[in-house]
């Protein structure tokens, strides 16, 4: 039931000038997702009665990242400041009777936690807004108060005196207004400033409650590349430390690269400059060796994934052992107890229980069946120039090294495909498959042969 009292705005128009950059800002990933969408998760935490999405910049690039997410959208064709923005959306607020929650597309880091308590603090209040004391106040707008603490307004930087900007408490741009109350103090709002803007900020000028928060580091706004990669940082840090706490092993945290929707089980290891990410589930006891990239993947139980290993939106089952410099690419499904080794490279295969591939092997569009083992340099042809075909390889089958199979193809269990094989027509069960062309030893040529260029070579007949 969604909390009928509340409707939050999402500031998410702006250029991102100091990003430089044709991406809209709020699309920037930190720790592997879009700022925007940490926001968009926090306000949906809250289960409010609408989320409304401020877009400008970009607005195409942002609807269509949104598309499947619960917002509505309003835009600002021109970006003239944060309160502009919020003028923009009074359609959605002028009939509302509760309080509207305000936030930044840009301050991703901002907890859940410390949302609600600020909500909760706040229920009583006409306008409020939460600052924080920071070491580095450069480029936020800061909290000016009297003597006795209460509010005097809020300045930014660029309006700032030297004085002024010696001041350490700043605004971290999350409000929370009741709706009357904020369409009438939109209308006191002008660009009388240095910036030529519609600050926001002016909403607080006839009185605000401020709620100071304790932790800086939840209220980084990110404006620049500087900042992208300091929130990143904090997140992976809280991650890594959190998988610490539950029993993960990670040799070097701030080397390591876990994404927030990813679940490890206990007792997995993850050595460093390793990067896991999207929906990845890994199983208890597996070893993460270094350089490994993991993106949407399910790795099971008891399996050790080699130094620079690449897997992509594939499955490993319990057990088995992928790389070094291997390559899954989507839809591999290992069924377990598998063996991926050096080089080797699969693409849409399921690869039956035992099965093997140590090197130097391509597998794309195949079925494998299980306890089959494919030789060093092994290739699935899979691709004719103009459509992709299929390898079916029933169990037990052995494939000697350097064997390609043309697509389409089947191979009975059981069979065994000699060496340096090119297979083009299917092999039935339990039989031997051989293409090569007969050896033939011709003894005593390399002497001759030999002399012969000799000769040549000094100029003799
Ligand atoms: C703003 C605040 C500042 C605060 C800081 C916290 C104002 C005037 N200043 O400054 O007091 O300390 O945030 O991070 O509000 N946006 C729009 N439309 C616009 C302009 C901005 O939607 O016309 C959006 C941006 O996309 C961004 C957010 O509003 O998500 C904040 O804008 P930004 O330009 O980054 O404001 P700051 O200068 O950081
Ligand atoms: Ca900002």
């Amino acid at each position: 039931m969604a909390n009928r009292n509340l409707k939050v705005i999402i500031l998410a128009a702006g250029k991102g000038t100091r990003m430089k950059s044709e991406l809209p800002k709020v699309l920037f990933q930190v720790a592997g997702k879009p700022m925007v969408d940490y926001v968009i998760d926090t306000a949906e935490s809250l289960d409010p009665e609408e989320i409304v999405v401020i877009i400008g910049s970009g607005a195409e690039l942002l609807r269509n990242h949104l598309k499947n997410r619960n917002v509505s959208f309003v835009v600002q064709a021109e970006q003239l400041g944060t309160g502009h923005a919020v003028m923009q959306a009074e359609e959605c607020f002028s009939d509302f009777d509760g309080k509207i929650l305000i936030l930044c597309g840009d301050m991703p880091l901002v907890k859940k936690d410390t949302i609600e308590k600020f909500i909760a603090k706040s229920t009583d209040q006409k306008v409020s807004f939460i600052s924080v004391k920071v070491k580095d106040p450069k480029g936020y707008g800061r909290v000016l108060r009297s003597a006795n603490g209460s509010l005097i307004s809020i300045k930014e930087e660029k309006d700032a005196s030297e004085t002024e900007k010696k001041l350490d408490e700043i605004n971290t741009g999350i409000y929370l207004v009741d709706a009357k109350i904020l369409k009438e103090r939109l209308k006191d709002i002008s660009n009388e400033n240095a910036q030529k803007e519609y600050y926001l900020t002016d909403i607080v000028k006839k009185g605000a409650e401020i709620y100071l928060a304790d932790d800086e580091t939840e209220f980084i706004g990110i404006n620049d590349r500087k900042a992208l990669s300091e929130a990143s940082k904090n997140i992976y840090k809280e991650i890594n430390n959190s998988l610490m706490l539950n029993g993960v092993t990670i040799i070097d945290p701030s080397f390591t690269y876990i994404g927030g929707d990813v679940k490890i089980a206990k007792d997995v290891t993850i050595y460093p400059n390793t990067y896991i990410s999207g929906k990845t589930v890994i199983g208890s006891d597996t070893i993460i060796y270094p350089g490994c990239r993991i993106i949407d993947s399910i790795i099971e139980e008891d399996c050790e994934i080699k130094d620079n290993s690449l897997i992509e939106n594939s499955f490993v089952g319990a057990r088995s052992s992928v790389g070094p410099m291997a390559h899954l690419r989507p839809e591999s499904r290992l069924m377990g107890e598998n063996k991926i080794g050096n080089f080797v490279e699969t693409k849409k295969i399921t690869f039956g229980i035992g099965s093997k591939a140590s090197h130097l092997t391509y597998l794309g569009d195949a079925e494998i069946g299980s306890n089959v083992n494919v030789g060093c340099g092994t290739i699935t042809c899979n691709y004719d120039g103009i459509s992709k075909h299929k390898t079916v390889i029933g169990d037990d089958v052995f494939v000697g090294s350097d064997v390609q199979f043309v697509a389409p193809i089947k191979i009975g269990n059981g069979a065994l495909i000699a060496a340096g094989s090119t297979i083009t027509k299917d092999v039935p069960e339990d039989s031997l498959a051989i293409t090569r062309a007969d050896q033939k030893n011709i003894e005593g040529f390399v002497k001759k042969w030999k002399e012969k260029k000799l000769k040549s070579k000094n100029g003799e007949k």
